[in-house]
């Protein structure tokens, strides 16, 4: 596979009269006006969070067009605050703002921001126009691309929300040079996830180039995530509302998701604990016979090389993660229904694991 360079690249995600553009390349933000396109009007939010404004809220400001009424909203920060009370502030300062149906949201920040704000836009005057800047890898990933909006629930990870899109995603390679070496893991998580559902050649990228990816290299971080938007955009262009394919997007989320409500929203962050149900749906591919250990193996080598943990937390015994599991979204009739792999870069929705060949992975699984 070649390494594509790391100057402007432009995708698109395929969606008839909702179709959009995805930007990615250094220095985007600070193109004077190159959010103009995809306003709806004259009216602007940007929206983001106390610790991404002092870093590039005026950048963002400098990308929008002259003569159009620019308001800004700063959240607290952190996974514990997607919630409603928090996309209810956003609703409050666009009434207060006086803000009308052609007014454009822009999410400034990670997954957590975008979420919110695309949750915001799509309920506000019944759905409004968003844009998505995404700052973390994840987001840039993964969150920023295909319309899933929404919060969080006491009971459940991102259990309120709805399918709605940006009118557009402009990725600055450049905000990754801020964000810490921890975040910088968790979005690899979901790089690696592309590589195990659907691309074994980038996989074995990845296997080589996660050191240059850790250490910021510029051309390795634009293949990986030309490449992730990529693979993204075709998937959600097949199965936007995920009826079918879309659910192979979850890899690892179904443990994952379990761990990010039982240890507390933020305790772990989101690509952790998807890195860890990763491995975790690869040991119990093997369980049924479709991996093997060698396999298994790469998996956990490239995790632990991206820093990534190879354990489930030391307080989460089998009944827990199973009764979190079981309020998954993807489940039908009360079916578990869990992404699993066939072989490295093939993944499958199976809804008929054995519960004693769960419980037998849960059990034996390495706890930190
Ligand atoms: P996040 O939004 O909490 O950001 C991580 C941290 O990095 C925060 O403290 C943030 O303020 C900070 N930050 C952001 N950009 C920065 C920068 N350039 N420099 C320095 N610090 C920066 O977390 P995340 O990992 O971006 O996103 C996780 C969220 O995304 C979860 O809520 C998850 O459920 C959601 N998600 C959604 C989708 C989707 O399809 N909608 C997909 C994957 C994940
Ligand atoms: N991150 C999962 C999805 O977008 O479907």
């Amino acid at each position: 596979m070649t390494q594509t360079p790391s100057g402007p690249h432009t995708l698109e995600v395929a969606l008839g009269s909702r179709s959009y553009p995805i930007h990615i390349g250094p220095g985007l933000l600070g193109e004077p006006g190159i959010l103009t396109p995809w306003l709806a009007g004259r009216q602007v939010m940007i929206i983001t969070n106390e610790t991404v404004a002092p870093l590039y809220l005026e950048r963002c400001r400098g990308a929008l067009p002259e003569g159009v009424e620019v308001h800004e909203l700063v959240l607290p920060d952190g996974e514990a605050t997607k919630n409603l009370e928090h996309v209810s502030r956003i609703w409050d300062a666009l009434l207060e703002a006086g803000f009308n149906r052609r007014c454009t949201l822009v999410a400034l920040g990670g997954g957590v921001i975008g979420d919110m704000v695309g949750f915001a836009a799509a309920c506000y005057q019944r759905g409004v126009a968003f844009i998505q800047v995404p700052t973390t890898l994840l987001a840039q990933v993964d969150s920023s691309v295909g319309g899933k909006t929404g919060v969080n629930h006491p009971l459940g990870k991102n259990m309120v929300g709805a399918f709605w899109q940006p009118r557009g995603v402009l990725i600055d390679t450049d905000t990754l040079e801020t964000l810490p070496p921890r975040e910088l893991s968790a979005g690899l998580a979901e790089v690696i996830k592309y590589g195990l559902i659907r691309d074994a050649d980038f996989l074995a990228w990845l296997e080589r180039e996660v050191p240059a990816l850790r250490g910021l290299d510029p051309e390795a971080l634009a293949h990986a995530i030309q490449r992730s938007c990529a693979l993204k955009a075709e998937i959600v262009a097949e199965d936007e509302t995920e009826q079918g394919v879309r659910a192979l997007l979850n890899l690892g989320h179904t443990f994952g998701h379990a761990i990010e409500a039982h240890q507390g929203y933020g305790a772990w962050l989101h690509g952790e604990a998807v890195g860890a149900g990763m491995l975790m749906a690869a040991e119990l591919s093997a369980r049924l016979g479709w991996l093997d250990e060698t396999d298994v193996a790469r998996v956990r080598a490239l995790l632990e090389a991206a820093a990534l943990p190879l354990a489930a937390p030391g307080d989460m015994g089998v009944d827990d993660f199973l009764a979190r599991m079981r309020l998954d979204k993807k489940n039908v009739d009360s079916r578990l229904r869990l992404v699993l792999l066939h072989a490295l870069g093939a993944a499958c929705v199976h809804d008929t694991t054995p519960e004693a060949t769960l419980r037998g992975l849960l059990e034996r699984f390495p706890r930190a």
